[in-house]
């Protein structure tokens, strides 16, 4: 696995890889890798002859107050778990090679960042956007892999290479969890105690959410209703549940395209999850598959 620093020395690398007529897939984290990543790589190695990583814990993205400082970190661990999951090149560039100034210049996400993660961490997405296109015109891939986890990220993602013409396909892998149905997120290693079994009202809201659905109501009201009541269990203080489209719009009327969406803080932790209706929780990977 090539360690690749500068952002000069990963371009030059990825330049001489596609030269030789090799297809590049791009797996963009902010380290402290687990299954759901490794899935990533699996994946950008199906449809690609090499694969970058990033790892970059991007400041762009954290609001003030926000877990910046203390985001888990293990490089080495990191380097690890890469390089045995078959990585080629790991890109790992420090604050000060991704912005020698502060970036004057910025994605705008537009009205899809409005809501959801967006209204909770304003200018959040701007931060995202604005490292992943830095890190697309860094590594010039050819396929960029996603998790689905973070839906609101991959679609706005999904729509700025639309919109600005990136050239690159994006493809959004499912949530891999653990059996007892919690997404894996780096930020659960805050989680504590009973905590842990706390976190699971998230999963299960969404699976209630469903089950609803699949038991013939399609209207979103009752639907949020059923989902509020698992969410607000002991230990979980619940900041969203909505339902709407791809394009992060609410819904009228509910169908398989669906998407469920729900944010919570477990003690001190805010976590995400979501499910789209049509393809269930149990259709996500586990991470015994
Ligand atoms: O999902 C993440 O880990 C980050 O938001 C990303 C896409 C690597 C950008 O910093």
């Amino acid at each position: 696995m090539h360690l690749l620093a500068d952002p000069t020395q990963m371009r030059a690398w990825s330049r001489a890889e596609r030269a030789r007529g090799r297809r590049i897939g791009f797996v963009p984290t902010m380290g402290f890798l687990h299954e759901g990543h490794l899935r990533l790589v699996d994946r950008a190695r199906e449809r690609a002859d090499r694969v970058v990583m990033s790892i970059f814990v991007n400041p762009l993205q954290f609001g003030a107050g926000e877990d910046w400082a203390t985001y888990p970190r293990d490089v080495e661990r990191d380097k690890q778990l890469a390089s045995e999951r078959g990585v080629d090149g790991l890109f790992l560039p420090d604050a000060k090679a991704m912005y020698p100034a502060d970036p004057l210049v910025r994605v705008h996400p537009g009205p899809m960042a409005d809501g959801l993660e967006g209204a909770a961490r304003p200018g959040h997405f701007a931060g995202v956007l604005t490292v992943v296109a830095k890190l697309f015109h860094l590594v010039e891939p050819d396929i960029a892999v996603f998790g689905r986890k973070d839906f609101q990220q991959a679609m706005l993602v999904r729509r700025m290479v639309d919109d600005l013409n990136f050239g690159l396909e994006i493809d959004i892998a499912p949530t891999v969890r653990e059996l007892d149905g919690l997404a894996l997120s780096s930020r659960n290693a805050y989680l504590h105690g009973d905590e842990r079994r706390a976190a699971l009202a998230l999963s299960r809201a969404l699976r209630a959410v469903e089950q609803a659905w699949r038991g013939g109501e399609a209207d979103p009201g009752p639907l949020a209703r059923r989902g509020l009541d698992v969410l607000r269990a002991p230990g979980v203080a619940p900041e969203y549940l909505a339902l709407v489209d791809e394009q992060m719009r609410p819904v009228v009327r509910v169908d398989a395209r669906t998407v469920v969406l729900v944010a919570a803080k477990v003690g001190k932790t805010r976590l995400i999850d979501n499910v789209v209706l049509g393809e269930g929780v149990a259709s996500d990977t586990s991470v015994r598959a």
